[in-house]
């Protein structure tokens, strides 16, 4: 008690959250799906201190302004559902390279509710952690879990809304894919996602069009899981991503994360197709582009890529989990 250790990896999302319905709850439009990775895992420590204020330490640097901010509102919601007012100490570390555009908030706020719960003596079962993690950011929910995860819309605002809206794994392990992540470009993001994606449904005329087709995109992703059919896994993921796009370059002023790096490895990944190599892509906020394949064309897609970008070699990843004290 009184201090942990957790450890949780990035996911990316087949099927994307694009858009809020409860701003304070962190309430999705749409329910969304995702892989989590084995790589770039994020590790938090937790440990209650007498000292007043919370001090939060991210990749060796105190936090300051917004990035405090947002941990220590995270972990006055921690605190007032344990009934305690002790102030922590969280010391964080990323193994990604920092800017990679890899959903380090994923991983980040998964571990810190992993972590917080325990040193703060919540009673918090996998679901409850999702929840809370939601909280902190919303796709953190679905770090929660390993391999793939769907996070449900849920129904209703505020409190109710909360109750209903968590992630839960689905099976998926027998496709094994590989999630060959492309780094075109580590420049600070324009717009933060937040931002991009308030902008988007306040304003997009694709909008609402992208939220209906999405919500049709899910049902028939947890079909393709389930028969265990990656090309259309793929497809599914490839025009979900470019629709959420789509719909940000709409947004009044347009978002747009795509650059031209990101449009000469969209091209590659098609001419892969022509190869007749089942491979996908999928972009969130950021230039970077994720390629989905089978394991066993991993060689030849990192391959086609190399010289257009850096390459991580990714696979299915486990769920948030404390580290015991004899692995610290
Ligand atoms: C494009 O979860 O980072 O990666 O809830 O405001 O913290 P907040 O947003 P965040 O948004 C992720 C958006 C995305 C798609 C996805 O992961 O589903």
């Amino acid at each position: 008690g009184d201090a942990a250790v957790a450890v949780a990896h990035p996911n990316i999302a087949l099927v994307k959250y694009w858009g809020k319905r409860d701003e304070t709850y962190f309430l999705p439009v749409t329910g969304s799906l995702s892989m989590t990775l084995d790589i770039y895992p994020t590790t938090t420590a937790v440990r209650l201190s007498s000292e007043p204020g919370d001090t939060v330490v991210l990749n060796d640097r105190p936090a300051v302004g917004d990035a405090h901010a947002r941990v220590a509102r995270f972990l006055d919601l921690v605190r007032a559902r344990a009934g305690r007012d002790e102030y922590a100490v969280v010391v964080s570390t990323n193994a990604g390279p920092t800017g990679a555009g890899l959903a380090s908030s994923a991983s980040g706020f998964a571990a810190l509710a992993v972590a917080a719960a325990a040193a703060y003596g919540l009673d918090a079962d996998a679901r409850a952690l999702s929840r809370l993690a939601r909280r902190g950011s919303g796709s953190a929910c679905r770090s929660i879990f390993g391999g793939f995860a769907v996070w449900h819309a849920g129904e209703g605002d505020g409190e109710a809304g909360d109750a209903s809206s968590y992630a839960e794994p689905i099976d998926g392990d027998a496709l094994d894919p590989a999630l060959i992540v492309a780094v075109v470009d580590d420049g600070a993001k324009a717009v933060s996602s937040r931002e991009a994606m308030r902008r988007t449904c306040d304003t997009s005329p694709f909008y609402r069009p992208w939220a209906d087709a999405s919500r049709v995109d899910l049902e028939e992703m947890r079909k393709a899981i389930a028969r265990r059919d990656l090309p259309a896994v793929g497809e599914i993921a490839e025009r979900n991503a470019l629709g959420m796009h789509a719909t940000m370059l709409l947004a009044r002023p347009s978002v747009r994360y795509l650059s031209p790096r990101s449009v000469a490895i969209l091209d590659r990944v098609l001419a892969l197709r022509a190869d007749g190599i089942a491979a996908y892509a999928t972009m969130d906020a950021g230039p970077n582009v994720k390629v989905l394949c089978a394991r066993a064309d991993e060689q030849r897609v990192t391959t086609a890529l190399r010289d257009a970008a850096d390459i991580q070699v990714a696979h299915l990843g486990p769920g948030a989990a404390l580290v015991r004290d004899d692995e610290r």
